[in-house]
């Protein structure tokens, strides 16, 4: 089993940009913990960052028939991305929503997620483990 993973635009800030809400850990050791945890689950993946939506639609596309299951954080192309719902949709391959803070409790405008539309499950507020359950959830339905 092959698992996409995607991070959207700011990601590669980690560790920098509001520890506060999105904690101390760097984005490569987002990278380390989802190899890891690959690994130990017995899936393959691919992890990719961009801050160009067009980039993450390539992505996506690229995907098709290559692999299993998609892990996105759109970061803030969640709130405005038709773009990446109809990619998602488009390739038809089975997708989990994370974000590491709880987007449910922050301003009104993160409460839209046009991804969601496309995707069989959110994951939100579980900091970097909610990649892993993405990933588990991924591998239960598949
Ligand atoms: C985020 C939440 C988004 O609202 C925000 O724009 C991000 C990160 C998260 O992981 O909590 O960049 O997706």
């Amino acid at each position: 089993m092959k698992l996409l993973f995607l991070n959207g635009p700011n990601l590669n800030m980690l560790g920098i940009r509001e520890p506060d809400i999105y904690g101390k850990q760097t984005y490569a050791s987002l990278e380390k913990y989802i190899r890891e945890f690959c690994k130990e689950l017995g899936v393959e993946c691919e992890i990719f960052q961009s801050n160009h939506e067009g980039a993450l639609v390539d992505a996506i596309q690229g995907a098709y028939q290559k692999f299993d299951g998609i892990v996105i954080n759109p970061a803030a192309y969640t709130h405005t991305s038709v773009a990446l719902l109809d990619a998602v949709k488009a390739v038809g391959i089975p997708t989990v929503e994370v974000h590491i803070s709880d987007v449910s409790k922050r301003e009104d405008f993160r409460q839209v997620s046009y991804i969601r539309l496309a995707c069989c499950k959110t994951v939100a507020g579980h900091g970097f483990e909610g990649y892993r359950l993405a990933a588990e959830h991924l591998i239960s339905i598949l």
